[in-house]
Formats: C-alpha cells, structure tokens, sequence
C-alpha cells in the first residue's frame, strides 16, 4: 500500500508550501498551515474495499496519513475505540439516538495518540531526535509514551501545578523530562513556540503541527465505519486548544472529497464557561478570537485562554452550519457522573464537557429528540482520580463487624 503526495497550505492566505518544510505557521501572513493533497489523486488513489480486511485503527487508513509507504510507524495500538450506543442516558437527557465515542480507550488514555502516531512518526522520518510540547497534560503524557517508543528525547512544559496527577504521572513514567513554568498553558505554550523558532533541532508536537492533526482526522473516518458508512447528523466535541475539532472536520472533508458521503455532520463546540473564548466569538458574531487572560475551570485539560487553532475550529463550526456553547463546571461534574453512573464509561471532565454539551443542547431546543448525535468524550477518567475524591460521594469505614447490619 502506498501514500498520497501531500503539500503544506495556509490557511489564511493559501499559499503552498513543499512536504519537505517542516513549517506550522506562514512565512507570509503567520497563519496555521494544514496538509492538503490533491483531490483528483484524493478520490483516484483511496481505495476503499482496502480498508474492509484491516482491523481498526488510525493505520488503517494510511493511504489518507502523510507518512512515507516505506517509513517507520511509531505505534502503540491506538484508534479503533469504541462507539457506545448509549440507552439509558440518552433516554434521560431525551434523545433516542445517542452515541459516545470513547477516545479514552486509547494507549495512553486519550484522543492525542491518534495525531501522536502521525506526529512523533514523521519526527522520526526526518530524523530528528528531540521532541518537545507545552501541555496541559494529554499531550505530554502521549509524547512521552510515543517517544520512549522511538527512542526520542522529549521535553514537556507544563503550567505549574495546573495538570491533573495520573498524566503528570505518566510523563514521568515514559522518561520525559518535565519542566513546570509559572503560568497557564497559554505560558508555556508561547514559550515552546519561541523556543522551537531559536532551535531547530527541537520538533515541535502540539496541535498546531499539522500532521497531529492528520492522525485526529481519523476519529470521523472511524466514526462513519462504525456507522456502517453513515455518519450522524451532529458531532460534538470538547474544546480547548482547538486542534481537535479542526482536525475531525477535515476528516468528514476527506470522505466528502472522496465521494464517500454526500452531506457533513455539523460540529459542535463546547468549552468550559471559564475558558470559552472561541465560543464568545462565535455567539457575538466576530470574526477573531478574544483571548481570556485568567481562564477558570475545574476542566484542567481545556483549561485554555488563547487558544491556537481557534480559526480552524470557528471556520468549521460555522462552514458545518453548527454551533458553540458554554457549560459550568457543576455541569460538567454532573455530566461525568451519569455517564460513568449510566454507561459504565468513566471520563475525565473536560470529556464530559460534550456531555454537558448535548444535555443544555437538548434543553434548549438546538438538538432534536431523534436527531443522530455522537458525543466525542476525549479522555479516561482515571487521568483525574482527584477530581473523584474532592467531588463524589466519599467512601463508609466500618468494623467488619458492623457489615452485616449495615447492609441490611
Ligand atoms: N479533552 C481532553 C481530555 C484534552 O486533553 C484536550 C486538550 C481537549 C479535550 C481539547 O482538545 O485542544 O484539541 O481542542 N488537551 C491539550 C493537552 C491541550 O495539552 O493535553 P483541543
């Protein structure tokens, strides 16, 4: 199986740049770059009934991934997760045709193995050694595991104090070195940003590297084979850096360019009441992102102010005839225990913030009972035990002798 010819385009003012730079942003306006390939070579090259022998996973669709046919592939198992039709919960919120996609069966518990597989793969196809990321702690705990597969070196910057301790954990575990700055990720973000300018040894790997994005797309095409070749009418995704909404819209543009599907769902944004800059924008019409300077919400993973691809995700919000919203933390908190209480699928908060999402949406009229909805939930429950034991009922301690009539 080979790979399609792929080049680098501005998303502002559209200027192409060969594969061979290794460039994120315009050299011309500054804007975001994206992969794009040609579409004539998009629906001639793609074959379909390829797919049906090989097993779920982002590398199924590698013909659609921009890495070399014959290059390595950093793995660890990552995509295939699970599309839960939900009964109980969408009885309760009243929708009869609920899905939950549950990125958090991934290898390291979140939807960023998907671009990391992609990302630290090319990191290695051009040879490059040093990895490094700011994040709020999904990202670092998935570089750190992809590069201790590739034998990179990887550096992770991190807000201090400002992540939740099982992806902390898991960054130290992978050997990463952990750096924590003073600040939010909007912070340590900037920081990597100038850093990877000054050095050009150090790959960058967060969402504005637009091969991530290549391997986030995936979560559509998977979301249409598990849909028998259909796709809902509404996605909704969490939101906070804004990589990820972006990159699931470019999917449904692929299969939509391929001739696969006619028509695209709409994508729907939702971010924490604290830190929900992008959906301001987009309620009050403007065309640019207001960055929040203190951003506040118990979701510590979008727990975002300025985030970086805020462009992509308004342009496809809006291109998808979707919508942004807003919900507190006290929703999202509610949210994530009737999923795990419901479900049985246990997530993080800044993933039931889609929860949250559809329920307001429901309540408010902008989803409809029968309308097809698949909620994205981003990342495992266990990445935030703190969140648990601070929020959630506490546990009784008793005499075992006590047992017997306490339970009866
Ligand atoms: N959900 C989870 C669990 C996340 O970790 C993130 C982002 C998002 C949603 C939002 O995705 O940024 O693409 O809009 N986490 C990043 C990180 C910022 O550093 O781990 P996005």
């Amino acid at each position: 199986m080979s790979t399609m010819r792929h080049q680098l385009e501005c998303i502002g003012c559209h200027t192409q740049y060969p594969s061979t730079d290794e460039a994120y942003a315009c050299s011309r306006c500054g804007d975001l770059l994206e992969i794009t390939y040609d579409s004539n070579d998009l629906r001639e090259f793609v074959n379909v009934s390829a797919w049906k022998s090989r097993p779920p996973s982002v590398w199924k669709y590698e013909q659609l991934l921009p890495i070399g046919a014959t290059s390595v592939k950093i793995t660890l198992g990552e995509g295939g997760t699970t599309l839960h039709r939900t009964t109980r919960l969408g009885e309760l919120l009243g929708n009869k045709q609920l899905n939950v996609k549950n990125e958090g069966e991934n290898p390291t518990g979140s939807f960023k193995d998907r671009g990391m597989t992609v990302g630290v793969s090319r990191a290695v196809e051009i040879n490059s050694k040093k990895v490094i990321c700011a994040s709020t702690g999904n990202t670092s705990a998935s570089l750190a595991a992809y590069a201790a597969k590739a034998g990179l070196e990887c550096v992770v910057i991190i807000p201090q104090g400002k992540i939740a301790l099982g992806k902390l954990v898991q960054a130290v575990a992978h050997g990463a070195r952990v750096i924590q700055i003073e600040g939010y990720f909007d912070d340590a973000l900037r920081s990597v940003l100038s850093l990877v300018k000054s050095n050009p040894k150090l790959y960058l790997l967060n969402s504005v590297n637009p091969y991530r994005i290549e391997g986030q797309k995936t979560l559509a095409y998977e979301i249409w084979d598990q849909l028998a070749e259909d796709i809902p009418d509404t996605v909704i995704v969490p939101v906070g850096n804004a990589g990820n909404i972006s990159a699931i819209w470019k999917g449904f543009q692929d299969l939509k360019q391929i001739g696969l599907i006619s028509r695209s769902p709409r994508m729907v944004g939702i971010q924490a009441l604290g830190a929900s800059p992008v959906t301001e924008a987009f309620k009050s019409g403007r065309s640019e992102v207001i960055p929040i300077q203190h951003p506040e919400t118990i979701a510590t993973a979008i727990k975002i102010g300025s985030p970086a691809s805020w462009k992509k995700a308004l342009r496809a919000v809006r291109d998808s005839g979707g919508i942004m919203e807003a919900v507190t933390d006290d929703e999202i908190l509610a949210a994530q225990k009737l999923l795990a209480r419901l479900e049985g699928v246990f997530v993080e908060p800044a993933s039931a913030s889609s929860i949250a999402g559809v329920k307001k949406l429901i309540e408010i009229g902008l989803v409809g009972t029968d309308e097809r909805v698949t909620c994205v939930v981003t990342g495992h429950g266990l990445k935030d035990p703190e969140i648990v034991s601070q929020e959630f009922e506490k546990s009784t301690t008793v005499k075992a002798s006590q047992l017997e009539c306490l339970l009866n």
